[in-house]
């Protein structure tokens, strides 16, 4: 029976040896220690045996039962972290594989003008003012001194959301100028960028949908030299120290006196071509001193303050700034064309 408890041990601790899974570690504690495992099928015998014998084989035999369950509980601990080192391997990430290129876009042209304009005006101490795109005609045209029956009124014709003419798709930024000046008292210094509306026929400097910057500032002494220094360091920023500006006398019925500035054609350096129609010129903004009517309708005393404004078109801006010679290109938004900037 001894033997037979030896040999028994000796195939157990191999079939362990063997053994690589919590499953095939259970099969052999079954064989050898279950209840009708061999170890236990030999123990059954012991009634055979002589009371001289029987306490030296329990004692073997229970011995032999301990090294199982030792041998057992080590082999299962070396499975546990062979499994653990093998889950590790198979999870592993490869952080050294090239990712999927993820495509990011990038600002539209007119973008990076708006937002290049906007730091050069907040530079100069500006704060940026926004305005509603569905307008009341009273602020659009009323309050900058444009009554009805005034032929500003057609030429800047647009496009009307009710019959009576009275609510329209603003045709110009301007209005800003009257709901800023509502609000806030002098000193005034505010840019406000935004999309215009007018019954134009798509060509390459015009569209019925276009943008542009309003400015407006109002002080005590403001005079037109504030209001040439301000532009001419726009253009200046935007376009290069070298950029020649051109001052024209103008009527705008919110400013007086009013004038137009005019930035020399990029496509022809002033000869003169199809882009500036042979004028050697580019029109880019309008301005002149607040209108003391316009000034007096928002509470503001024009005898204590005066005031220049401009507008300028964000659109022609930023053809001049990348020397595009078609204002379509803005607004078609081919890929081939909006990922050169
Ligand atoms: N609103 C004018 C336009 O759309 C541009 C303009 C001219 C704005 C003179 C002004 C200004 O503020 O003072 O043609």
């Amino acid at each position: 029976m001894k033997e037979q408890l030896e040999k028994s041990k000796q195939e157990a601790l191999a079939a362990l040896a063997a053994a690589d899974s919590p499953a095939a570690l259970e099969a052999v504690r079954v064989r050898f220690l279950g209840k009708k495992g061999e170890i236990t099928a030999i123990l059954k015998q012991m009634g055979s045996l002589s009371a001289e014998e029987r306490p030296v084989i329990g004692q073997l035999a229970n011995q032999i039962r301990a090294d199982i369950e030792q041998a057992l509980e080590d082999r299962a601990a070396v499975i546990e972290e062979q499994e653990l080192a093998a889950r590790l391997a198979r999870e592993a990430l490869d952080v050294t594989i090239p990712g999927t290129p993820v495509s990011l876009g990038h600002r539209h042209p007119m973008s990076i003008v708006l937002d290049e304009a906007k730091e050069i005006f907040i530079g100069m101490g500006f704060s940026i003012a926004e305005g509603p795109e569905v307008e009341l005609s009273v602020y659009d045209f009323d309050r900058l001194n444009i009554p009805v029956g005034h032929t500003v009124r057609e030429w800047q014709d647009t496009f009307y959301i009710t019959r009576d003419e009275s609510v329209h798709l603003r045709c110009q930024t301007s209005p800003v100028q009257v709901r800023v000046m509502e609000k806030q008292k002098p000193p005034i210094r505010i840019i406000s960028p935004g999309r215009v509306y007018r019954k134009d026929d798509v060509d390459a400097t015009h569209s019925p949908m276009f943008h542009q910057i309003e400015g407006l500032v109002v002080d005590k002494g403001i005079t037109m030299g504030h209001l040439k220094g301000t532009l001419n360091a726009l253009v200046k920023k935007l376009y290069g120290e070298n950029t020649a500006t051109r001052f024209r006398p103008h009527h705008f019925p919110f400013t007086e006196p009013s004038c137009e500035v005019d930035v020399q054609c990029f496509a022809c350096g002033g000869a003169g071509c199809r882009v500036c129609k042979g004028e050697g010129w580019i029109e880019l903004l309008g301005a002149g001193m607040v209108h003391p009517k316009v000034l007096s309708g928002c509470g503001i005393d024009p005898d204590e303050y005066s005031g220049f404004a401009f507008g300028v078109g964000l659109d022609r801006m930023t053809l001049l700034r990348y020397s595009i010679d078609d204002m379509r290109l803005l607004f078609e938004n081919d890929m081939r064309f909006l990922r050169q900037f």
